[in-house]
């Protein structure tokens, strides 16, 4: 019972913490993260199927990378909030999901965000 009260506020707690910075502004980490999401178990275990969702949010990260900031900011969120990623893979994605010249192909945990064009 105990555990199930801890559970729910867990809950509450994560959702304020990933709604907050969506009423700040259209370009968020969190939203970056969100899209990705449904990405992470191919990109943090090895390869294999692409999960379903996953295209939709690789789809929804390339409309919003439109701009020079968007594409600096996106690669300082995947940079900085989202661990174990394997870079080589997360290159290939956007391909995989019938999306060329994405942002996230320019990414690497080496890449120096601040030079993306
Ligand atoms: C990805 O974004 C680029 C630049 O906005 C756009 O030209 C292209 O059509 C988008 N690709 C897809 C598959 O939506
Ligand atoms: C990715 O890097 C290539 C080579 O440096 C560049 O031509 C291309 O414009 C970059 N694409 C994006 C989306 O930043």
């Amino acid at each position: 019972m105990a555990r199930m009260v801890m559970m729910g506020l867990c809950v509450v707690v994560t959702c304020m913490v990933v709604a907050a910075p969506y009423a700040e502004a259209v370009f968020s980490c969190a939203r970056v993260a969100a899209s990705l999401r449904p990405c992470l178990p191919y990109l943090t275990n090895g390869g294999g199927d692409v999960p379903p969702g996953c295209c939709t949010g690789i789809l929804a990260l390339n409309a919003s990378a439109t701009t020079t900031v968007a594409r600096q900011a996106t690669c300082n969120c995947v940079q900085s909030s989202i661990s174990g990623i394997n870079f080589g893979l997360a290159a290939g994605l956007p391909g995989m999901c019938g999306v060329t010249g994405n942002v996230l192909a320019n990414i690497s945990l080496n890449t120096d965000c601040s030079l993306l064009g």
